[in-house]
């Protein structure tokens, strides 16, 4: 088969190396950059290695920024950001730009897939509207599905073969075609009764993530104030098996393009019906409120230590979770923006990310003694692996102030230092 894939992101470029393992993969893009860097053999993307890359690269595999090559294939399948405006409602301009791009190029017999995460609905009243605007006819002239993607960037166990998925079409025939594409290449397929049940159902993963990390930082927040370790409290509550109880941990927020995105879209189209999504703005507040929490803990722990604007705070990870480079709506930018508004010197060190920008501009990264030398404070806002080797004896050494503020629970009390933890007991 051939097939176009829209959009050469996180979700996108996985879907491309994988299903150009069995098919004739275009990746077709509006950023002339990503295309280019790509044709090079250079993946921007880290669960996709250069020599993968490169393995099917101009054999099976061809990025570009001509959307003719929509014309040459069976099936398209759309793989574009769906972010949320200041508001938090959705922002659908990329997934109705790449409807328009595919438009110009449909043409009969073809299948068009949409992957992006957003509301119930949004494939028969935005994306079928504006392919209809060709002339044909959705359902008849050419197929409609949706299948979202679940991937889990940066882990290793999981990828697009062996993460089950999930298919609603338009009509049983594009179900049943859809079907025969995914299949060549994941193991286990979940066809769904239509597209509604499709888009709601990789909604519903989002919101029951969103709500149950939002459950776990109210449970720490009461923890914190009852002198009670949240972290032993879940491994204890964790140990009966078979258990109901699902594990989930605090931190200094959410971040990602799915977490604190995709629950807005279903609050905003429940609007539209009648109903307003407590659960889900709720959710969404007090996940916010934990960036203001550990900016509070590190004024706290400043106190009679060294005077606010003559701190220096090293941030130790600045991506939205461990292991990768990802800083999309990141937790750790909210509080580098909080802690620079008290004026408060800044830095961060974060091995995957060179550079951020925050309201108040671009920061780049330091090097580990750089960023902790001299520091009144280190934060560990995300638990990458590598943290926890970190030397302490050295830490201490270059720091002016040993005071650390653990938002991931990467340290367990050390020695000599003025230690606090999110969901921890701070004495
Ligand atoms: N990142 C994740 O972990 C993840 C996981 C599951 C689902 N999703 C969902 O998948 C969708 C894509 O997310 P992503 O993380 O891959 O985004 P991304 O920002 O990494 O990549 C999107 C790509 O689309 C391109 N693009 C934008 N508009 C375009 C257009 N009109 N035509 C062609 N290309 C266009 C951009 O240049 C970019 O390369 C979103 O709906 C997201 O919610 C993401």
């Amino acid at each position: 088969m051939n097939v176009c894939v829209i959009g050469l992101g996180y979700v996108g470029l996985p879907f491309c190396i994988a299903f150009s393992k069995r098919h004739t993969v275009f990746g077709f893009d509006i950023s002339e950059e990503r295309v280019s860097q790509l044709s090079e053999g250079t993946s921007y993307v880290e669960d996709i290695s250069d020599p993968e890359l490169k393995e099917v690269l101009g054999k099976t595999f061809f990025p570009t920024n001509d959307p003719e090559k929509i014309e040459k294939s069976e099936f398209i399948v759309i793989c574009v950001p769906t972010p949320i405006d200041e508001k938090k409602c959705p922002d659908l301009s990329y997934v109705e730009s790449a409807c328009e791009t595919v438009r110009a190029h449909l043409r009969k017999g073809q299948i068009v897939i949409l992957e992006s995460t957003t509301y119930p609905g949004t494939s028969e009243e935005v994306m079928i509207p504006i392919l209809e605007k060709s002339g044909l006819k959705a359902g008849v002239d050419f197929g409609v599905a949706f299948s979202p993607e679940r991937i889990d960037p940066g882990n290793p166990d999981y990828k697009l073969e062996n993460t089950p998925k999930v298919i609603g079409a338009l009509t049983e025939k594009d179900l049943k075609r859809t079907t025969d594409l995914y299949s060549t290449v994941i193991k286990e397929i979940v066809p769904v009764r239509n597209l509604k049940t499709a888009e709601a159902s990789k909604i519903l993963e989002n919101v029951f993530r969103a709500a149950n990390i939002a459950l776990i930082n109210e449970i720490s927040l009461i923890f914190e104030s009852m002198g009670i370790n949240v972290w032993e409290v879940i491994e204890a509550a964790s140990s009966k098996k078979p258990s109901s109880f699902m594990p989930h941990y605090p931190g200094i927020g959410v971040g990602g393009h799915c977490i604190p995105v995709d629950p807005y879209y279903l609050s905003w189209k429940a609007k539209k019906v009648g109903h307003f999504a407590k659960f889900i703005e709720l959710s969404g507040e007090i996940n916010d409120y934990m960036s203001m929490h550990t900016f509070y803990m590190i004024l706290n722990a400043l106190k009679g230590r060294r005077k606010v604007e003559e701190a220096k705070v090293a941030v130790f990870g600045v991506a939205y979770k461990k292991n990768i480079s990802d800083v999309r709506e990141s937790p750790a930018l909210r509080l580098i923006e909080l802690l620079e508004e008290y004026r408060m010197n800044v830095v961060f060190h974060d091995p995957y990310v060179k550079e951020i920008r925050t309201r108040h501009g671009v920061m780049k990264g330091l090097s580990l003694d750089d960023a902790a030398g001299n520091a009144d404070c280190v934060v560990f806002a995300v638990d990458h692996s590598v943290f926890k080797d970190i030397d302490l004896d050295h830490l201490k050494e270059i720091m002016r102030t040993s005071i650390i503020v653990d938002g991931k629970n990467v340290l367990d009390r050390p020695e000599g230092f003025h230690y606090y933890g999110i969901g921890k007991v701070n004495i």
